[in-house]
């Protein structure tokens, strides 16, 4: 069968057809943006004394806009210059797939940059003139919280502390009380916080403006140089949310890589054991590698209603004295005595404490200091 290669191919006229359907209906948009380049082009043609050039200079972007028309479809110039690149989040083994990552603030390598900078740089001066901000309280050496003299009288908070790792994975509520629902809020709530940073959104503009390196890193994260607070949400959000850790000696047994001593197996055999220690329930095990459910219970410190609390995360325990959201345990030691000998029963505690009868799991000495081992298999290695 032979061709007629003069012949226009029906294909190829839907084609030219769509081609000018899309050049008229980008047309409106793409002016705009192409206008806006050719003032900024004739400004600094201006500025160099070379204004007649500006003229022929125009048609040349007409020309080449008419061309990109008809090989692609239209794209605003913007997201065409501002290309972040995405931040590679690991997926550690027993960690859950759902996170809380906003389709508006997706992780970039750049919006983690920022980010971290921003939080250990503080961002407003204190009352003596000291930058302040996120590191002034979370402490990397202690997974973020403030360490053994971060009392609730040395802090000044209503509550103590809560570890900053693997939060990208909590999918229900921040804070001890669960109220704060993701972490771009958090952020705005421990600037504004009278307790915390105690400062407003248009001071910490104000004061990171004084910084020359923040238009350029704002710019490399969001596209614009301008610095504002949602910027700022985002960026220390996107940060915390890359504090990963999954590398304790307990992950490491959970790989095949590493054996744990028979201690710390019996203590782990306790752990998530009904009749044992009976701790998984709300702080996971194997199965939920966070080590915590991140949902409220009571579990009778008190017997008088104290309402319910997060079960905090027990990765990296060992770090984060003192215990309990009053700080009123100093040692792993003194919360397992408490688990074991004097839980408190009221009609506000939660069912899944099923020893309270007994005042608590009633471990012999020996179970004691091998829950313990097995506690201290949690904490990572290393920390940033
Ligand atoms: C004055 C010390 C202090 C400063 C400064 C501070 N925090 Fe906190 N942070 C706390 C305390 C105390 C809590 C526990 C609050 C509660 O639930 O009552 C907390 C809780 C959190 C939580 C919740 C963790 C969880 O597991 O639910 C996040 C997230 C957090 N802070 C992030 C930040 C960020 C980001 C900054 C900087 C913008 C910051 N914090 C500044 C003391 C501080
Ligand atoms: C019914 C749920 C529940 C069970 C079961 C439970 N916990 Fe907890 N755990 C909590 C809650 C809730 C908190 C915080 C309570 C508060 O501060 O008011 C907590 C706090 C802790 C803390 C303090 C963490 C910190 O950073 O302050 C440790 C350690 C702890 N639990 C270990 C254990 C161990 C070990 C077991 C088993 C013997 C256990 N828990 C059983 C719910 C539970």
């Amino acid at each position: 069968m032979r061709t007629n290669s003069t012949t226009m191919h029906p294909q190829r006229t839907i084609l030219l057809l769509t081609c000018l359907a899309l050049f008229s209906a980008c047309r409106q948009k793409n002016d705009t943006g192409a206008i806006m380049q050719n003032q900024t082009a004739q400004q600094t043609l201006k500025k160099n004394g070379h204004d007649v050039f500006s003229l022929s200079l125009m048609r040349f972007p007409a020309l080449l806009l008419l061309l990109s028309m008809l090989f692609s479809s239209c794209h605003p110039s913007q997201e065409e210059t501002h290309k972040p690149t995405p931040y590679n989040l690991p997926q550690p083994v027993f960690f859950p797939t759902a996170n809380n990552i906003p389709a508006d603030n997706p992780m970039t390598e750049e919006g983690v940059a920022l980010g971290e900078k921003l939080f250990f740089n503080g961002v407003t001066p204190n009352r003596h003139g000291i930058p302040t901000g996120c590191a002034s309280c979370h402490h990397p050496e202690y997974s973020f919280e403030g360490g053994p003299e971060a009392t609730l009288e040395h802090l000044g908070t209503e509550h103590t502390m809560l570890p900053l790792i693997n939060l990208v994975w909590n999918t229900s509520g921040l804070g001890w009380k669960g109220e704060v629902e993701t972490l771009e809020d958090m952020v705005y709530a421990a600037v504004t916080s009278p307790v915390e940073i105690n400062t407003d959104t248009s001071e910490v503009v104000r004061y990171l403006q004084q910084d020359e390196a923040y238009p350029e890193l704002f710019l490399k994260a969001f596209g614009s140089s301008e610095i504002t607070f949602v910027g700022v949400e985002k960026a220390i959000a996107q940060y915390v949310r890359s504090l990963v850790f999954a590398n304790s000696k307990f992950d490491r047994y959970l790989r095949g890589e590493e054996q744990l001593s028979q201690d710390e197996l019996n203590g782990y055999m306790l752990f998530i054991t009904e009749e044992g220690a009976d701790c998984f329930h709300c702080h996971g095990g194997g199965s939920n590698a966070l080590f915590t459910t991140n949902l409220l219970y009571n579990n009778g410190l008190d017997a008088e209603y104290h309402g319910d609390f997060k079960a905090p995360t027990l990765r990296n325990v060992a770090l984060t004295a003192p215990y309990m959201h009053d700080g009123r345990f100093h040692s792993l030691d003194e919360v397992i005595d408490f688990y074991s000998d004097s839980v408190q029963y009221s009609e506000f505690i939660s069912p899944l404490m099923h020893h309270v009868m007994q005042g608590g799991i009633r471990l012999t000495p020996q179970e004691k200091q091998q829950l313990k081992a097995f506690l201290n298999t949690l904490t990572e290695n290393e920390l940033p």
